[in-house]
């Protein structure tokens, strides 16, 4: 039976008719550039995200750089960042000229810990990245105490995790809404994606969010008017469009995900050659991803594969060891923990289509093997 990682395709077929009619609207109006699907868009995601404002950008990559722009970073200022992430995390901080400083995660939620980040600080930290992985968010309870008291803006990196929630000293507080600012992505594959590349930044604080919403746009309010030098990230009308007639789905989608989660988490705790991701009990995971942990990762990868089943290898190489960055962990302690999830994990198939019998060949193959 063949069981992709994730099928666009299948997500597709009943939101057809909604995103084509979204589409045809902004082609027929022609207003390609800031229209206003762009700001309903912005309006739905605060709410979303329990945020006085979201400005959209061109991808969840200048979502990071913008903001670390505005930190004005100097040669040798430091950001905390963890390892085992997507390339953009870090790759924003050099782009912003800054210096990532890497951190461990804990082994079971994949995210990093309070004490992590304490442990990383030193005078040059000028910012803290958290990476809410996979769909679950990271300790915000002690991190943004710790990021409060010693006057460091915290940057929560939301791009896998739309929505995700977590009760916070009682209430749900939602990613990206916490810290000075968060990020998220519209990559067709996360779990609100575009038909291109899109982006946005969430922020409670209004004049931030002017201030972005102009750098976004050469640094200007008006047309041929610049305050500062900024650059051009917007997301564009068509892509606003789409992602706006995809939103009504996404808590129905998330849900779904969260219910295949649970169904191979029940079964695959019994298979002692695989370890199911450990979800935080204040956590509302979104599952973005559902990865496992294997000794035996790549031979069971390939197992998989034959028997038709798609998995993926979310990170290989984690930052502190790519060649771009050598260097870089010299002196530093070793990350044990991510090094060890690197050479581990592996992601299943769990987007909202799966149906039960292809969730069962997935599990039935990885008790087979
Ligand atoms: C954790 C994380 N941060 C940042 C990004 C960058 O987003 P984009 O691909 O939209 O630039 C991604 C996307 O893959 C991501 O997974």
């Amino acid at each position: 039976m063949n069981v992709p990682l994730l099928d666009l395709t299948a997500q597709y077929g009943p939101i057809k008719d909604d995103v084509l009619a979204a589409m045809i609207s902004v082609v027929e109006r022609q207003r390609f550039i800031l229209g206003e699907e762009v700001v309903a868009l912005e309006e739905a995601i605060a709410t979303l995200s329990g945020v006085r404002r979201a400005v959209s950008v061109a991808s969840g990559t200048d979502a990071l750089l913008l903001p670390l722009k505005l930190l004005d970073l100097k040669p040798g200022d430091e950001v905390i960042v963890p390892s085992f992430t997507f390339f953009a995390s870090a790759g924003a901080v050099v782009n912003a000229g800054g210096v990532p400083v890497f951190v461990d995660i804990d082994p079971g939620t994949f995210n990093v810990t309070a004490a992590s980040v304490e442990a990383a600080i030193t005078p040059r930290t000028r910012a803290i990245i958290v990476v809410h992985l996979f769909g679950q968010m990271a300790p915000m309870d002690d991190l943004v105490p710790l990021s409060a008291n010693r006057g460091i803006p915290l940057i929560e990196d939301a791009a896998q995790s739309i929505g995700a929630r977590r009760k916070v000293e009682g209430s749900w507080r939602v990613a990206g809404e916490m810290g000075w600012v968060g990020t998220l992505s519209f990559f067709p594959t996360k779990n609100l994606g575009g038909y291109g590349d899109g982006g946005m930044i969430l922020t409670q604080d209004t004049v931030l969010a002017d201030r972005l919403a102009r750098y976004r746009r050469h640094g200007g309010a008006k047309d041929y008017h610049h305050d500062e030098v900024g650059t051009n990230s917007r997301l564009d009308t068509l892509q606003a469009a789409v992602l706006l007639a995809k939103l009504p789905s996404l808590a129905s989608w998330s849900a779904a995900r969260r219910e295949r989660a649970l169904r191979y988490s029940e079964s695959l705790v019994q298979i002692p050659e695989v370890t199911p991701p450990v979800v935080d009990q204040a956590n509302e995971h979104i599952f973005h991803q559902f990865t496992i942990r294997a000794e035996r990762r790549d031979t069971l990868k390939k197992f998989l594969a034959d028997r038709g089943i798609g998995t993926g290898v979310y990170y290989r190489v984690p930052l502190h060891q790519q060649p771009c960055f050598a260097g870089l962990a010299e002196g530093k302690p070793p990350l044990v923990m991510t090094d060890q999830a690197a050479r581990e994990v592996l992601s299943l198939p769990v987007y909202p289509e799966l149906t039960d019998a292809q969730q069962d060949w997935v599990i039935e193959s990885i008790r087979a093997f």
